[in-house]
């Protein structure tokens, strides 16, 4: 893909269904009882690895008048899979997955691609254990492939060294099927969305965050069954921030982005933003089956380094790679510290954003657990997105207000999580 410097983005557009969501309405509507029926779901090919393992498991999930209904056959209704589970890019099928599939009595192996079978999986393989799991590593690296063998589990609490909704969901997924409590803390809490949905479906899970702390502790009890549910996915925040950074730092634009969930464990983006000196204005707030929603109206502004650290980097972690595009045109200097887990990505995205930044002429310096970026001018480069869809679509962004041409390397890795990115684009020119 090929970009070049515009002006003038304006429009009212919607961005497609949550990735998180979307994977845990099939996965929640596979082990209920009854059907689940899901609108907005998104068809990207993280969300489409889980449809096909929960089809190799032997749940029936159909597309039916734009919706996407899944047979549930219960929480113990899962059938023995004839083959390895294909997880593709997607670290959420595989941590969430393999939470429910330590609980059951047949014995399956997950891989998926370079990428993923690169990522850390001890961060389940640990916790997973001490619950009573047979799940190894077959590479013995601590990486996918992995192979989980039949096993009775047992409640734990897990005090979890990392803020990661991947670690806790799947916990409480396999608490689902263990004796006693499983609970979780995590230092701040990390997405919550595995809570609230479960609770729509109907387990027994608790959640406590301490005012006097950052820390949040969830916590769950198996339950007798879930209950199929209609579920409506919002608007991905995630996906909604490359328009709204493009809103910001395109001259002359003004940009509404309607229906876009504003979970607070998700809109880090929205308060860096008005930190940074942008024009935001929330519409028509609302709460749907738990989710927050809103309309996001963006404005060009003025944007201004500002420090981001703390517990606000699990709530838009994500995120990173396109607020870095944005800090590295706006005045001053940006320092991103305490997101480590950046290094742990579909990529390493403290190497990514920082190596690309550099290539477009941008003064930024990677750091163990972030970077500093100092805002200025950005020119035309060749980005190599290392097939990290969220590189691509940050890098994209940065090409509307740099200097020359820029080339998207392997642009099509935005199928991951967007697969209309550039449709979308193009309906704001
Ligand atoms: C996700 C959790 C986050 C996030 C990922 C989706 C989820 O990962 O980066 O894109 O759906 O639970 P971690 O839990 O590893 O932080």
């Amino acid at each position: 893909m090929e970009l070049c410097s515009l002006t003038g983005l304006k429009g009212r557009i919607s961005v497609p269904g949550d990735k998180s969501i979307s994977h845990r309405c099939i996965m929640f509507g596979s082990i209920a009882d009854g059907t689940t029926e899901i609108r907005n779901f998104l068809q990207g090919a993280d969300c489409l690895a889980t449809i096909r393992c929960f089809r190799a498991l032997g749940i029936d999930i159909e597309e039916k008048n734009s919706a996407v209904i899944v047979h549930g056959r219960g929480l113990h209704g899962l059938s023995a899979p004839n083959d390895i589970l294909d997880v593709g890019n997607s670290g959420t099928t595989t941590r969430l997955l393999s939470g429910i599939l330590a609980g059951q009595s047949f014995g399956s192996r997950l891989s998926g691609d370079e990428s993923l079978n690169s990522r850390p999986m001890k961060r389940i393989i640990e916790p997973l254990t001490q619950m009573g799991a047979h799940i190894t590593s077959i590479p013995g690296n601590g990486c996918a492939p992995l192979l989980i063998a039949p096993g009775s589990l047992r409640g734990i609490h897990y005090d979890s060294p990392v803020a990661s909704a991947q670690v806790k969901s799947c916990l409480l997924l396999a608490g689902l099927y263990a004796e006693g409590e499983t609970s979780v803390t995590e230092p701040s809490l990390s997405r919550n969305h595995t809570e609230l949905m479960l609770r729509e479906f109907g387990a027994d899970i608790r959640t406590i965050h301490a005012l006097d702390s950052t820390k949040a502790t969830a916590s769950i009890r198996p339950c007798r069954e879930l209950y199929g549910q209609k579920i409506t996915v919002p608007g991905d925040i995630s996906s909604a921030a490359y328009f709204i950074a493009a809103g910001l730092i395109v001259p002359d634009s003004e940009i509404l982005i309607e229906n876009v969930g504003i979970n607070p464990t998700r809109a880090g983006i929205l308060k860096v933003c008005e930190d940074m000196g942008g024009d935001i204005t929330l519409l028509n707030e609302r709460t749907e089956g738990g989710e927050k929603l809103a309309d996001i109206l963006v404005k060009t502004s003025r944007l201004h380094g500002i420090t981001i650290e703390g517990d606000i980097i699990p709530t838009l972690i994500d995120e990173i790679p396109v607020i870095a595009v944005m800090a590295a045109v706006a005045e001053g200097r940006t320092v991103i510290k305490d997101a480590a887990e950046l290094k742990v990505k579909e990529t390493d995205r403290i190497e990514t954003v920082t190596d690309n930044l550099k290539a477009m002429g941008c003064n930024a310096t990677p750091t163990p657990d972030g970077m500093i970026v100092n805002g200025g001018s950005l020119k035309g480069a060749s980005i190599h997105t290392l097939l990290d869809h969220r590189i691509a679509m940050a890098f994209s962004i940065a090409a509307l207000v740099a200097e020359g041409k820029t080339k998207i390397l392997d642009s099509k890795c935005v199928d991951v999580s967007y697969p209309t990115f550039y449709d979308t684009f193009e309906q704001l020119l």
